[in-house]
């Protein structure tokens, strides 16, 4: 995929690593984040298209409360290969094909951890009760988007259409190619490139919570709604694969360091009074 060639950071001239490293520090709760879901990503990502969790059968039965009618060794080796265990004449297995019209639910190879995870979420979604485990729209990939979520994106991120909690709209601090009328603002980062720097794994978390220092105070109390999240990810997804690199890769670095320091400023971190700033002259 193009974006991933774009995936590492452009070349920091010296003077650059404390700015990683900031950013780094600045976006490492979302990572652990991640961790909690992983079995409802899976899911969503790898069997959502033909399963529901307590919204009734789809291609394949409703999985709710899967746990309480199958056994789990029963249901490991299902997993394993279901194909396996219906040639084997596995008498539950045959019943299920006969019940889903003949249709095979594909084998798929998933790792012990990944049925691990599987089984958090549907212990999780049974004990929540009925109707809790409605994949979010946020699991869907950026990259899968319709023209027409794009746009929305766009119109939130400039502020053409209001975000539904009130929120403020996205450039008045950040910049990427192409927006506005005269460009965004640059007290935050370029996001550009920001889809494809961190991914749709990384950058999914980030819109959920917009949990860094400065958004963090704006967006608690007004915070993006999922079909929100998913456009912003949905423009965001589309402006990183479109085109060439950034402008230039030292402007580009230039901005996020004149945001970053703009942020700082803003939230009074920077190295105390005055005086004490070994770069004020
Ligand atoms: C292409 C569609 C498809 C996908 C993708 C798919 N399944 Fe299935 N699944 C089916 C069908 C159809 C059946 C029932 C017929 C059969 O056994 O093949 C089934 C049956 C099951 C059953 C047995 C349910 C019961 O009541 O005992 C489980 C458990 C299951 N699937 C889990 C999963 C998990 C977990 C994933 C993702 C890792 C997944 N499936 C992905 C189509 C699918
Ligand atoms: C008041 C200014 C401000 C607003 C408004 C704002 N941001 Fe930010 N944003 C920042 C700053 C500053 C950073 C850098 C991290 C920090 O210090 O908080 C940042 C970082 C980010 C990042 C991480 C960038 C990266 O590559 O690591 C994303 C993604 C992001 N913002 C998205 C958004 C979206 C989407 C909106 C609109 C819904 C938004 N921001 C609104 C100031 C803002």
């Amino acid at each position: 995929m193009r974006t991933q060639a774009l995936g590492g950071r452009p070349r920091q001239p010296r003077g650059g690593v404390p700015f990683m490293l900031l950013l780094a520090v600045l976006v490492s709760p979302a990572a652990l984040a991640q961790g909690a879901s992983r079995g409802a990503r899976l899911f969503a990502q790898r069997c959502g298209t033909c399963h529901s969790v307590g919204e009734g059968d789809r291609v394949g039965p409703d999985l709710h409360g899967v746990l309480e009618r199958r056994d789990e060794a029963w249901l490991t080796r299902f997993l394993e290969s279901p194909g396996a265990l219906i040639d084997a004449g596995d008498p539950v297995a045959t019943a299920l094909l006969k019940q889903f019209n003949g249709i095979r639910m594909p084998d798929q190879p998933l790792s012990e951890e990944e049925r691990a995870g599987l089984y958090t979420f549907f212990r999780e979604c049974t004990a929540k009760g009925k109707g809790s485990c409605k994949p979010s729209p946020t699991q869907k990939p950026g990259t899968d988007a319709t023209p027409e979520e794009v746009a929305l994106g766009r119109r939130l991120f400039e502020g053409t259409e209001a975000l539904a909690q009130g929120g403020p709209s996205c450039l008045g601090c950040h910049d990427v190619r192409g927006t506005g009328v005269a460009g965004g603002g640059t007290l935050g980062p370029n996001l550009t490139f920001t889809f494809a720097r961190h991914g749709d794994r990384g950058l999914t978390p980030l819109l959920a919570k917009l949990d860094t220092p400065l958004m963090r105070e704006l967006y608690a109390k007004a915070p993006l709604t999922e079909e929100e999240q998913y456009a912003l990810k949905a423009y965001l997804a589309d402006a990183s694969r479109d085109g060439s690199r950034p402008r230039k890769d030292r402007d580009f670095f230039f901005l996020g360091v004149v945001g970053l320091l703009a942020a700082l400023g803003f939230i009074g971190l920077v190295w105390g009074p005055r005086g004490t700033d070994p770069r004020a002259h």
